[in-house]
């Protein structure tokens, strides 16, 4: 694995609020109370309940009237009072800053989305340590990204939509399934064998799926995409910046990640990322499939056209631009965009300068007034109507392992 090459120097409370043993610490942990309620649907998965927990995942149902069984489910491995509180809506929440989100959300819902697709997801196949390799093991995202983008969009939906979080919504039911969902797949990681016979996961990686690495992934949902609209020439302020991050604390917590491991503004979630950038990301053959099912995707929606090889060039064009290019070019191979790659680096760079030198961000926003939230709806339920498309599910040993020997070949 190769070192990230981006050190910064950190200012000095930083330092002494996130010594290296803190991260260490996280980087062991996992989500106790999930781990054990599959456990015990692991030690017998063909009993009534584990035939009920694999139907409830599986349902095509939003989740909102599963919420309660999914907490019932959680709590299968009878856990202490204390973790049994993350199944609800914490007692920190400041609902304005949840409601002002929303607000946000139903104007910029559709460059949002977009954001998620070029930097957020994509930025992640850099973690060398045990990231890449994990979503290489499922083989959904380098087979069926797609469906896996369409889940993704689905779930974000379902929380950020106005009361997703309320009692109303489904967006607790939906992340309580997700937190199952992965505490599957951290089951199947730690027993995964190459077709060699070595284990697949390998000990310096830290615990598959921690908590290192799900911070790291909840600040790409908030000042990570705050940042990369803020390259689209969306103008955000602070306010909106910290309240997205408190949105995106209170699913991390629904998600099983506890209070203590979650940065408390943008400003510490950046110095934060940028840490775990550090210690965790470097060139692996596992991001380059990744990044390499990412554009062959994006040039799928052009078709079997002249359309697919400028899609191609776009997306390598974004993917530089949004997520730069130490991470996109020096250790995911996004290759070189042609020219008509260039042109829409030219127009991105030159609208970000017309916003600066004109305010167009009312237009901007007007548009997105209007059609933001629809044309995010729009899109997701587009993905999920796609053949490859398929509800939530529990992933099986087969659906976990799917991608096994490629994986194991480019660890
Ligand atoms: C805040 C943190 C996270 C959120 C909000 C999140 C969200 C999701 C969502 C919505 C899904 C279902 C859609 C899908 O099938 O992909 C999912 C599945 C999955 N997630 Fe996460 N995730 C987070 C962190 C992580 C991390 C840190 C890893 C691994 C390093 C990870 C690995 C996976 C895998 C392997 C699946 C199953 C995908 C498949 O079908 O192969 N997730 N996650």
């Amino acid at each position: 694995m190769g070192e990230a090459d981006v050190a910064q120097d950190y200012p000095a409370w930083f330092e002494a609020a996130w010594p290296t043993s803190r991260f260490d610490a996280m980087k062991a942990a996992c989500d106790p109370m999930a781990d054990a309620a599959i456990a015990v649907i692991m030690a017998d998965p063909t009993s009534p309940l584990a035939l009920e927990v694999k139907a409830a995942l599986a349902s095509d149902s939003d989740a909102k009237p599963l919420a309660d069984d999914f907490r019932r489910y959680l709590s299968l491995g009878h856990p202490a009072a204390e973790q049994a509180k993350s199944l609800f809506l914490p007692d920190w929440i400041d609902q304005a800053a949840l409601d002002r989100a929303e607000v946000f959300m139903a104007r910029h819902g559709a460059r949002y989305a977009f954001v998620l697709l070029f930097l957020s997801l994509p930025i992640l196949y850099g973690w060398a340590a045990g990231g890449a390799q994990t979503l290489t093991m499922t083989g959904q995202l380098s087979d069926k990204f797609g469906r896996r983008v369409s889940e993704t969009l689905r779930f974000v939906v379902s929380v950020i939509r106005q009361g997703g979080l309320g009692p109303d919504g489904d967006g607790i039911g939906t992340t309580l399934k997700i937190r199952l969902m992965h505490a599957t797949i951290r089951y199947y990681a730690r027993r995964a064998v190459c077709p060699s016979g070595e284990d697949y996961w390998i000990k310096e990686w830290g615990e598959p799926l921690n908590q290192e690495q799900m911070v790291a992934t909840m600040l790409t949902f908030a000042p990570l995409a705050t940042d990369g609209l803020r390259k689209l020439g969306i103008r955000i302020t602070e306010q909106e910046d910290r309240d997205l991050l408190e949105m995106w604390r209170v699913v991390g917590w629904i998600l099983g990640i506890p209070i203590e491991c979650m940065p408390t503004t943008p400003e510490e979630g950046r110095l934060v990322w940028a840490r775990c950038v550090e210690r965790n990301f470097g060139a692996t053959g596992a991001g380059r499939l990744l990044t390499a099912s990412h554009i062959d995707f994006i040039a799928s929606l052009g078709g079997e056209t002249m359309f697919s090889t400028s899609f191609r060039d776009i997306d390598a064009a974004l993917l530089r631009y949004l997520i730069g290019s130490d991470i996109a070019a020096g250790m995911l191979d996004v290759p070189w965009p042609g020219w008509r790659g260039l042109w829409v680096l030219l127009l991105l760079w030159g609208f970000h300068f017309t916003e600066r030198l004109v305010d167009m961000s009312h237009l901007v926003r007007r548009w997105m007034d209007r059609h933001g939230n629809n044309l995010l709806i729009a899109l997701e339920q587009r993905w999920a109507k796609r053949e490859d498309a398929r509800p939530f599910g529990i992933p099986t040993k087969e659906d976990a392992e799917g991608g096994m020997a490629q994986a194991c070949a480019l660890r």
